[in-house]
């Protein structure tokens, strides 16, 4: 399933995180994907606000997987950008269980180790501080997250 979700500001990237967070559950993997500045990070600070990190989440350039306890499971914040041309494996298995959550950016870097099922998330630039959203799940357990916020989301 597929759903194009039109932001026009932060505020509303913030909106959307909220919304999505309540259906984000242990053993979740969300790709972000999007162009150097899409807003990435950003979206996944505000993720893991509403599940409850309490720590800043800073940019994981150049630790690549940076690890917080969020209200009901872990949290691994993941930038693969510095395993381009590496193919590394980080031990990437481990991360990527049935009780852990894991958002991944840059995850065309690691295309070897990611699991079978995962939300996808692609983030492009539009006018101003404009973002569309493009969100794509892959397995019938995401089809359900995706369905779920196809009901709350507030429709242009
Ligand atoms: N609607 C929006 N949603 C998200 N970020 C926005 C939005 N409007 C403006 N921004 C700004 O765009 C920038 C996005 O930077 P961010 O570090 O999140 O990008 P990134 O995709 O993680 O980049 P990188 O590939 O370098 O990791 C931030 O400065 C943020 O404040
Ligand atoms: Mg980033």
């Amino acid at each position: 399933m597929k759903l194009e979700v039109n932001i026009n500001n932060i505020e509303e990237t913030e909106q959307l995180a909220e919304i999505l967070g309540p259906l984000i559950s242990g053993g979740t993997v969300m790709l972000l994907k999007g162009d150097l500045g899409a807003g990435k990070t950003t979206f996944a600070q505000c993720v893991g606000i509403t599940l409850g990190v309490r720590r800043r989440m800073s940019s994981p350039t150049f630790n690549i997987i940076k690890s917080y306890n969020a209200e009901n499971f872990v949290l691994h914040h993941m930038d693969c950008y510095r395993l381009e041309n590496s193919d590394e494996d980080l031990g990437f298995d481990e991360y990527f269980n049935e009780q852990d959550v894991s958002i991944i950016e840059w995850p065309g870097f690691i295309e070897e180790f990611l699991p079978d099922e995962y939300l996808s998330v692609t983030i492009e630039k539009t006018a101003g501080d404009g973002r569309l959203f493009t969100l794509e799940s892959n397995g019938a357990k995401y089809d359900s997250v995706l369905e779920a916020l196809q009901n709350v989301i507030p429709s242009d």
